[in-house]
């Protein structure tokens, strides 16, 4: 189920540096929503900018049908999407695109999830859904890495659901200093990530998320990529979000708006 409609603003609140999270009214995507699937968002009013923008759901709050996502500010949308207030409205249209795939029984393996920068929402979503399937917060290892301390999110949240969380920074003012492949090869040093049973799921730059999907390949573990592309319509019409795969002995071009975001590391043809 999706919806398409303006929708009211209940909160917009600062929550890095230069990174807010919008809290909206819409029961639709509060409920349906699933970890990793995104809402194309307009902000109200004009032509500028012209096209909707994709940000992933970070939060359901179904009991009063509110979602929210968390948001950085780079350019013109996301600058005007910072000055809404509470009451104003903005345009949705979602949820959209595929989800995370857990194996089943989502307990028998143990789950690494890689986030940088503002990939962490999707994530944890996805770990809360985990640790609501039963799967223990020892089986749940979060690596979630950022340039600088502030510009880390979610943190308390994944701390919440007693999943183990590392975090990593570039400039090592929080946490362990260097990037995330850093802290896989430590954890891959330590054994904690068993080759029979060990499924990876990142999101986050596209210079990480190739890492991540090399060091996967490197030690043969599953690996699902949330693809950050340009989305101008989010539905499948403007070919804007292609994203190459292997097929066959070639390639081809998948959308990423509703073939993705999320794609199996070893299909995506990353150069
Ligand atoms: C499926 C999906 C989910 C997303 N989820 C989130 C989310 O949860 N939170 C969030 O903050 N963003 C998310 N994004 C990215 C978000 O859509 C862009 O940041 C947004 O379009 C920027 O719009 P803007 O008008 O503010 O900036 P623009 O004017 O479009 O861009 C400003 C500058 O930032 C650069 N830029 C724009 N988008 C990106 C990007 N994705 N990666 C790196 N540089 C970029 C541009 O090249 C330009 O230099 C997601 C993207 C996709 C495809
Ligand atoms: S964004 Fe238009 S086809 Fe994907």
């Amino acid at each position: 189920m999706r919806c398409a409609e303006y929708c009211e603003v209940v909160a917009n609140r600062p929550v890095a540096t230069n990174q807010f999270e919008i809290e909206i009214h819409c029961p639709t995507v509060a409920l349906h929503a699933q970890p990793g699937q995104f809402v194309q968002l307009r902000v109200q009013g004009g032509y500028e900018p012209l096209f909707s923008r994709p940000f992933s759901i970070f939060r359901r709050f179904s009991e009063r049908g509110n979602f929210s996502i968390v948001y950085l500010v780079r350019g013109t949308f996301t600058q005007l999407l910072s000055h809404k207030h509470p009451g104003e409205k903005v345009f949705i249209v979602g949820p959209l695109g595929n989800r995370f795939v857990l194996p089943e029984p989502p307990s028998s393996v143990t789950h690494l999830l890689v986030a940088g920068g503002v990939g962490a929402p999707p994530l944890y979503l996805l770990a809360e859904e985990m640790v609501q399937a039963g799967v223990p917060g020892k089986n749940v290892i979060v690596v979630n890495g950022s340039r600088r301390h502030d510009l880390l999110v979610c943190q308390e949240h994944f701390a919440e659901l007693g999943v183990r969380c590392f975090t990593v920074t570039e400039d090592g003012s929080l946490g362990i200093k260097g990037n995330v492949t850093d802290v896989l090869k430590s954890l891959h040093e330590r054994g904690d990530l068993p080759r029979a049973g060990c499924q990876v799921y990142t999101c986050g730059p596209t210079a990480m998320l190739e890492a991540v999907a090399k060091f996967a390949r490197k030690h043969h573990l599953p690996c699902q990529v949330s693809m950050e592309t340009l989305m101008p319509c989010g539905l499948g019409v403007c070919l804007g979000c292609a994203v190459k795969v292997r097929s066959g002995d070639g390639y081809e071009y998948r959308r990423a708006c509703v073939d993705g975001p999320i794609f199996d590391a070893g299909e995506v043809l990353w150069k």
